[in-house]
């Protein structure tokens, strides 16, 4: 009895020993992860100064969520402060980072998804946004090169003990990196059934998955994000409302951490009418291929 006692602490003991030399081996793989450089060559784009173009790129950084994340003055903000990581959206104004860049380090931030140091950007959703035109990104960066700099002292992004073992594996700190060049090209802005197909397998693929057939969500605890081909069937009054309150014709509000309705709300009706118009196609086509 006490021989079988004692063998079994020393399972345990060396169980332990195991599983914190493990947390150990993986908490420096995810270190090495987290401070590897990105080698991106981008071509660089004409950047415009025209103010039609500096106007379509607030609206663009609106849409595209950077105000959902960075602020709406894109000042930065904590995140989330609790948990594996601190997880901090910069100042992208120029008194915080964005004093620092220039077209080709906005280009390679945002759709490329590598900081100026190299290292991959966490969180930020570059691997939709390198489906970006170079026309956007232009405007885009055209305008965050004229926003009013706006002190915002924010502490670092910092991956506890727990973050650093997560990045050792599929904590998807890769999703966002796209090395390969871009080369989508943007339709006119509009009702159109082309624009919605752009913005639709650009920002909404991103989580719905690649034709919007739905996904499991990467987020841990977040719901599973559905195919929106139901959503095509919606009337119109329903999308939009669903688009611009979170309110589905269920009657769920959905929280604009997981669905970022917030950014679409900020489309022009128009805009928003191209989307519903792209998800109406969506079961005839599916029907046609099978
Ligand atoms: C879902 C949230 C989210 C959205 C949406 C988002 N970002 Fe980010 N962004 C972040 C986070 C978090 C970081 C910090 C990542 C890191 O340091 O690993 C970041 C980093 C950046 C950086 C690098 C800053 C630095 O430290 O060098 C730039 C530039 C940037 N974002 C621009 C944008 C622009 C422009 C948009 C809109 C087109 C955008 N972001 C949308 C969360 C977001
Ligand atoms: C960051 C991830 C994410 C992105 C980006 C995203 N969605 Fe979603 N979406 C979700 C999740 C998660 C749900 C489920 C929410 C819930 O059940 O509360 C959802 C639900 C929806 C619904 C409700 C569908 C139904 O049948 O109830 C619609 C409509 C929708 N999204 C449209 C869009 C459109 C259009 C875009 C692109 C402009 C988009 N989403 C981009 C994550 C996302």
């Amino acid at each position: 009895m006490r021989t079988a006692l004692k063998w079994a602490g020393l399972v345990v003991a060396a169980l332990i020993i195991v599983v914190v030399v493990a947390g150990f081996v993986a908490s420096r793989v995810g270190a090495a992860n987290i401070a590897a450089a990105h080698a991106v060559e981008v071509e660089p784009v004409d950047i415009p100064t025209d103010s039609a173009s500096v106007a379509r790129g607030a609206h663009l950084a609106g849409i595209y969520g950077c105000q959902d994340c960075h602020g709406a003055d894109l000042s930065g903000q904590v995140m989330s402060e609790e948990g594996p990581f601190r997880l901090t959206a910069p100042n992208l104004t120029p008194a915080g980072v964005g004093g620092q860049y220039d077209a080709e380090t906005w280009d390679r931030a945002i759709r490329h998804g590598v900081g100026a140091d190299g290292t991959a950007l966490f969180v930020m959703p570059s691997g939709a946004y390198h489906g970006m035109s170079d026309a956007e990104a232009a405007a885009l960066i055209a305008y965050l090169q004229t926003v009013d700099p706006v002190a915002n002292d924010l502490p670092p992004m910092e991956y506890r003990f727990m973050g650093r073992v997560l990045a050792a594996g599929p904590l998807g700190l890769e999703k966002g990196v796209r090395t390969e060049p871009t080369t989508a090209s943007s339709p006119e802005p509009g009702a159109t059934v082309e624009y919605g197909a752009y913005v639709g397998e650009m920002m909404c693929a991103y989580c719905h998955g690649e034709g919007l057939v739905g996904a499991e969500a990467d987020q841990p605890g977040a719901p599973y994000v559905p195919d929106l081909a139901p959503a095509g069937q919606w009337t119109p009054e329903q999308f939009h409302t669903a688009l611009t309150t979170g309110v589905t014709p269920r009657g769920h509000e959905m929280d604009p951490q997981v669905m970022p309705w917030t950014s679409t709300a900020r489309m022009t009706y128009e805009e928003r009418e191209g989307l519903r118009l792209y998800l109406a196609t969506l079961a005839d086509m599916r029907a046609a291929r099978s």
